[in-house]
């Protein structure tokens, strides 16, 4: 399904009934990372995963490649709330980010809190980038003008399963890599900007009052578990569950195992 946000067209699947829950993906995948949790859980909750702009079959609206503006944290949370507001939905929603999808719920969360009734952050972190991981998204970003999305798919995979999941799911990882690959240049170049420019959520965490699950592989190449216990440390009454095996990308990695820690907390929440 698609909607029409201005000057871009949002793609998402809206599946099941229930409590909504938004699912955001990752950096730079799209909503069919979100595949074992659509099939899985819409008998139990309204699942709506949108394509961030630039991402999947979303547009990216215009954008000038010698003059890139960053897509920032909040306006991929400003698109969310718009969808949400197409659909009518009024009702408080479960945010579920992976990832970039985390930076974006923590964006969600800060300008809507009214609107969440839980959060599940998954393989994510609440600081901001480094002056080292800032100068990596400029990197990436030239990368990508230069080059397109190839080579950052091929940066990206060995990061983004645990090693023992690259040799032993083939099928995942290549799954993986066609995902990748339906990003746009734009969307690619604006999300590594945004990410870049984005601010520390760390003081937003004491203040956090919803429920939250923060799910998070014990193998992550690209954020460290130490970083979702430190979430958990200031968020107050969050539930941490380690997925051990798994790498940056749980649910698709150890779907059974994640669809029921997520199941488990969204009856929690009722
Ligand atoms: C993601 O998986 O969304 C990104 O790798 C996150 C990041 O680069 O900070």
């Amino acid at each position: 399904m698609k909607i029409n946000l201005g000057d871009r067209e949002i793609s998402y699947d809206d599946r099941g009934s229930g409590q909504p829950v938004l699912l955001i993906h990752g950096y730079p995948l799209s909503r069919a990372m979100w595949q074992p949790q659509l099939e899985n859980l819409s008998q139990s909750a309204r699942l709506i995963a949108p394509d961030l702009r630039g991402y999947g079959e979303s547009s990216s609206g215009p954008f000038d490649l010698d003059n890139p503006e960053p897509f920032s944290m909040e306006q991929f949370a400003d698109d969310c709330a718009a969808l949400l507001d197409a659909l009518n939905i009024e009702q408080k929603v479960v945010v579920c980010g992976l990832s970039m999808g985390g930076y974006v719920a923590l964006a969600f969360y800060r300008k809507y809190p009214q609107r969440v009734a839980g959060l599940v952050l998954t393989a994510t972190r609440a600081g901001a980038d480094s002056a080292e991981g800032k100068a990596g998204r400029e990197k990436a970003a030239a990368l990508a003008k230069e080059q397109g999305i190839t080579p950052i798919a091929r940066a990206m995979l060995p990061k983004l399963l645990a090693p023992a999941h690259l040799e032993s799911m083939p099928e995942l990882a290549a799954h993986v890599v066609q995902i990748m690959h339906s990003a746009s240049v734009p969307g690619a170049i604006g999300a590594l900007l945004g990410m870049r420019d984005r601010p520390d959520s760390t003081p937003l965490l004491p203040q956090v009052a919803c429920p939250v699950l923060i799910l998070h592989g014990a193998e992550d190449q690209i954020i460290p578990l130490s970083e979702a216990e430190a979430m958990q440390r200031l968020i107050p009454g969050a539930r941490l569950e380690v997925l051990a095996g798994a790498g940056h990308l749980p649910n698709l990695e150890q779907p059974a195992a994640f669809n029921a820690l997520f199941k488990e907390f969204m009856s929690s929440i009722r």
